[in-house]
């Protein structure tokens, strides 16, 4: 095990000591993000726990996680090899895959088609932007419908079909109804997916857990099944794209992927299954990431009504009222892009990347890291160090503006929840220009209010992405309703 192997190199990592068959399972906590963060200030920001039989190392703060990501990337490029990581998008995901040259095709080829589709010129941009407007306006109207004569509704379900609708539309051109009931029930499948591949999860690291009846083995049956479902959802999708397929027209990104995969004579072995994994990952990549980000900033915009008014009054002065808002409106709404990023830091809703692990031996802050080594990286620990963040757990948006209101970049490309180095989100622009257009068009459109019999809190469901539990909010028409054209 690393404990033998580090005695050999003469230095053990340090850490808490590992009970035995558990390890330090029973130490994690509903938060583990925030129990990794505490055991930091103890044994350092390079330590070492046990899950099950597995020896972890953890990362905590900015250098730390820089050393590893940006300067020895590769060695840390690594995907541990769990079983539940092989049951994600047929076996051939990119985002739970290991690193090997054929890997990084597949990464490069997912990269270049999400760009070619969103942001290679600007008439992709436009038709990107206008899927987002669109399913934009579409949630304003359901709000409002579901906010009639005075009532209180939980905007989750509408929140994901609008980010599952735009990654639908760029992968297979086409949208879903919000009373599509096959489709909720998909969504509200896929939206556990997370609890099972995020840090810490036992499924992986207790293996045994699986022989007999208990909380485990329930969730990593119902994981497996889901991955089928919505695997299966995907595959329909991408074979009915097959068999229309005309090699003059590329209607979406399942066709352009099926012309560099399905249809190249490559050599490195990439497969019609490496198509179907491609286009399961990226929308299952783009669906609980942004539909999560767009819960806790209408959860913040109701819990924090001084700053949507503030936010408001921004965007009628840039914009005014008789257009909506666009992404060319961005760099002056300097606020509203605060807004965003404070959300980002202060919640830190995707709180460790996806588990690590590392390709060959490598040393950091002094300290040997055997290779096959699984590390979880703490990305909620970057932004709430109090050395680099001013009172961490209050927030505050105007901490990223100057004093003449502009945005302060250095500031804003410290926050850490996209990663870095060579598993870095592919999605990170394509996310960033949704959350965005959505609240700013939200905000241009409605106000929002909490119920006065609810008290808001943070408290949320931990996994690969934090989730607010469920709240509810009404909304109110600002002006007349535009149309977008
Ligand atoms: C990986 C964050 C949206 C595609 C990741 C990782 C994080 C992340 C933390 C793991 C990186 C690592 O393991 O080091 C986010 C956040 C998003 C978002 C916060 C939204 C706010 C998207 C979108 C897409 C996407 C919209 C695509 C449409 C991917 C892919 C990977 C990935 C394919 C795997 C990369 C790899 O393993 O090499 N993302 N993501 N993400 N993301 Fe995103």
């Amino acid at each position: 095990c690393l404990w033998v192997r580090n005695l050999r190199h003469k230095r053990r990592l340090p850490g808490p000591f590992p009970w035995p068959v558990v390890g330090n399972a029973m130490q994690l906590g509903q938060m583990p993000h925030i129990t990794f963060f505490n055991m930091a200030k103890k044994y350092g920001n390079v330590y070492q726990i046990r899950l099950g039989c597995n020896d972890i190392v953890v990362l905590n703060g900015d250098t730390a996680i820089h050393q590893a990501l940006i300067q020895h990337s590769t060695e840390f490029a690594g995907r541990p090899n769990f079983i539940s990581f092989q049951a994600v998008s047929g076996g051939k995901s990119i985002s739970f895959g290991n690193y090997s040259t054929q890997w990084k095709l597949h990464r490069r080829i997912a990269q270049s088609t999400l760009r070619a589709f969103s942001s290679a010129n600007s008439q992709t941009k436009k038709a990107f932007e206008q899927h987002i407007v669109g399913e934009a306006l579409d949630l304003v109207q359901v709000f409002l419908r579901l906010s009639a004569d005075g009532r209180y509704f939980n905007p989750s379900h509408e929140l994901t079909v609008a980010a599952a609708n735009v990654i639908c539309a760029l992968c297979f051109g086409k949208r879903y109804g919000h009373d599509d009931i096959e489709f909720k029930t998909l969504l509200s499948r896929v939206e556990k997916f997370g609890e099972t591949v995020g840090a810490g999860s036992l499924v992986d690291v207790m293996p045994w857990l699986q022989s007999f009846p208990n909380p485990v083995r329930s969730i990593y049956r119902n994981f497996k099944e889901l991955n089928k479902e919505y695997f299966a959802f995907i595959k329909d999708n991408v074979i009915q794209h097959r068999e229309t397929y005309n090699p003059e027209v590329t209607r979406d990104m399942s066709d352009a992927i099926i012309r560099v995969i399905d249809k190249a004579d490559n050599a490195t072995g990439l497969t019609k299954a490496h198509t179907e994994g491609t286009v399961a990952d990226l929308i299952g990549a783009g669906l609980d990431t942004v539909s999560t980000a767009l819960h806790w900033m209408l959860l913040l915009l109701v819990k924090y009504p001084h700053i949507q008014t503030k936010l408001q009054e921004q965007i009628d002065k840039v914009v005014g009222r008789d257009r909506l808002p666009s992404t060319e409106d961005k760099s002056s709404l300097a606020y509203l892009d605060a807004f965003i990023y404070e959300t980002m830091r202060f919640t830190t809703f995707v709180p460790f990347t996806i588990p690590h692990s590392t390709t060959s031996d490598v040393t950091i802050d002094g300290v040997h890291i055997p290779r096959d080594t699984v590390v979880f990286i703490n990305q909620w620990s970057v932004n709430h160090d109090p050395q680099k963040w001013k009172d961490p757990h209050v927030f505050n948006p105007s901490r990223f503006l100057n004093e003449n209101g502009i945005l302060d970049k250095d500031l804003t490309s410290s926050v850490m929840i996209f990663s870095m180095g060579k598993r870095r989100c592919i999605g990170d622009q394509i996310a960033k220009a949704e959350i965005f257009l959505y609240s700013a068009i939200l905000l241009h459109q409605c106000s929002f209010e909490n119920s006065p019999t609810q008290d808001l809190t943070m408290d949320c469901s931990y996994g690969l992405t934090l989730r607010p539990l469920s709240f509810t909010i009404s909304a109110k028409l600002r002006g007349k309703i535009l149309n977008g054209a």
